[in-house]
């Protein structure tokens, strides 16, 4: 049996927690029972220009990337992840480069079409940096291009609150039990997770991860407000990637569509 927590305790410091070390096969797994790729893909692809330039900040295991290049799209893909960016790399794809890097510390030369972040990782950067995160996705805009943002909003995170939480996901023949523990504090506006992540392979043997996260509980004012201050303006809100309406109140995602002030809306 494979343990990491040794690293789980070296990394147990600071107040921005983000793991997600351990192989990415697993995380693809768990990825298909939460998502809809086929949704995100047409939805990403309706907001470029064919073969445009696509920029994913936290692209994780690069799972839209790859289907997007396949789209003949150019591609770039950011996380902080090794172990994420290594399976990416290794699964290849075509028109995708990746860089092993925190998105709040990323910038280069190049001007995208469309530049997103997906599947709440917004949430996962250090809230003090959230309007510079903001700027430079401004910056690295081409003329006309689209910001998409998927972030996690409060009520998410009320609605969904459980201490202790058990879940299984199957594929692949691997079986994945994940043990998750939650804590909130509430004057830091600081959502933790820890999880336990027992996977059984293909072989009967058994493999045990941690993964831990910090997430920022964000709410929908405060990042509409963000992007107004940094010049991005709102074009659309959607509550998933079907195109349905934004929610009202309560659970669901939250999908802001933005574009550089002056630019034409969707
Ligand atoms: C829930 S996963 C989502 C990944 C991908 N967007 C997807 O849809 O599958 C969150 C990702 O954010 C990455 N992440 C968290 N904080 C980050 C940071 N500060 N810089 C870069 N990547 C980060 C993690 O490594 C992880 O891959």
């Amino acid at each position: 049996m494979f343990h990491n927590s040794d690293r789980f305790h070296q990394s147990w410091e600071g107040n921005t927690l983000t793991s997600f070390e351990f192989p990415g096969e697993y995380y693809e797994i768990m990825r298909r029972d939460f998502r809809n790729l086929a949704a995100e893909t047409d939805f990403l692809a309706s907001l470029a220009p064919a073969g445009g330039r696509v920029l994913d900040l936290g692209c994780g295991t690069g799972t839209n990337l790859r289907e997007l290049g396949a789209r003949g799209y150019s591609c770039v893909g950011v996380d902080q992840s090794a172990s994420f960016i290594g399976y990416a790399r290794r699964a290849g794809g075509r028109n995708v480069e990746y860089v092993r890097e925190r998105v709040e510390e990323f910038d280069c030369d190049d001007r995208f079409d469309l530049i997103y972040s997906m599947f709440m990782t917004l949430n996962y950067l250090p809230r003090a940096e959230l309007r510079r995160v903001l700027e430079r996705m401004r910056d690295l805009l081409l003329a006309g291009g689209h910001v998409v943002l998927e972030f996690g909003h409060l009520l998410n995170f009320v609605e969904s609150y459980q201490q202790h939480t058990v879940a299984h996901h199957r594929g692949d023949g691997v079986l994945i039990t994940r043990l998750a523990r939650q804590s909130l504090n509430p004057h830091a506006a600081n959502w933790r997770n820890e999880e336990t992540l027992l996977v059984r392979e293909t072989d009967g043997q058994v493999a045990m991860y941690d993964n831990f996260f910090d997430q920022a509980v964000l709410t929908g004012p405060e990042v509409r407000g963000l992007l107004a201050d940094v010049g991005l303006a709102v074009t659309a809100e959607y509550g998933g990637f079907r195109k349905e309406q934004a929610p009202g109140h309560g659970r669901g995602p939250l999908v802001i569509v933005a574009t550089a002030e002056g630019a034409s809306a969707v």
